[in-house]
């Protein structure tokens, strides 16, 4: 009797922590724009930065340029007012509400200085004088095959991370920070930096 009673309560114990585990597995939070709106996929944005450790007051935005070659274009932090707008394309294409902690390929706009070349941010690398790999972002990606970023929650705000493959289970720490390298040139490049912008997303 007492074994009985013991395995009622056991039983009741698994089916009532089955929606906390449901729960646990819930989709990560929805990306909003700086009204407080849901971010949606094919929707054009600018993407607001700032640098957390520079006294610049205006945020900036980002915008294409030709560095040291004809194409594919690069991806430089301009003033906010010469800011192009950009859409996220979610690694599942029928998701049509962006989430944080998600893969993302980011893209412009078709650009007609580079027709032949696609507008999806992907990584370009050089070696650094010092002998260090610097990893700039540039365009000519493919759209659902790689150049996944995600949006991540940052002080307030958010941060743009670069995660070199889809990964269900993979921790943060495998993502590394977009932020600024000012190169020789003095090129404001976007690039994979320790420092990483503060984003917002304000709809286009
Ligand atoms: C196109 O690319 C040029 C750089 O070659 C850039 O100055 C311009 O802002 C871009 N325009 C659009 C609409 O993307």
């Amino acid at each position: 009797m007492k074994t009985t009673l013991l395995a009622f309560v056991l039983l009741f114990a698994v089916i009532s922590s089955q929606p906390l585990l449901g729960a646990a597995e819930a989709s990560p939070d929805q990306v909003v724009d700086t009204s407080g709106k849901v971010v949606r996929a094919g929707v054009n944005y600018n993407i607001l930065l700032s640098m957390p450790y520079s006294n610049c007051r205006s945020p900036q935005g980002l915008g294409l340029s030709k560095i040291g070659k004809s194409c594919p274009l690069d991806v430089v932090v301009v003033d906010r007012y010469h800011s192009l707008p950009l859409r996220f394309v979610p690694v599942n294409p029928k998701k049509g509400v962006i989430r944080v902690s998600t893969d993302l390929n980011i893209m412009f706009p078709p650009n007609i200085t580079c027709p032949h070349h696609s507008t999806v941010w992907k990584l370009d690398h050089f070696q650094g004088s010092k002998g260090h790999l610097l990893s700039f972002v540039s365009t000519g990606g493919v759209k659902g095959s790689g150049n996944w970023f995600k949006i991540e929650k940052y002080g307030g705000a958010y941060k743009l991370v670069y995660c070199p493959s889809v990964c269900h289970s993979c921790k943060h720490d495998e993502c590394e920070n977009v932020g600024m390298f000012v190169d020789e040139k003095g090129n404001h490049r976007l690039a994979l930096s320790a420092v990483p912008f503060q984003v917002k997303i304000l709809k286009d």
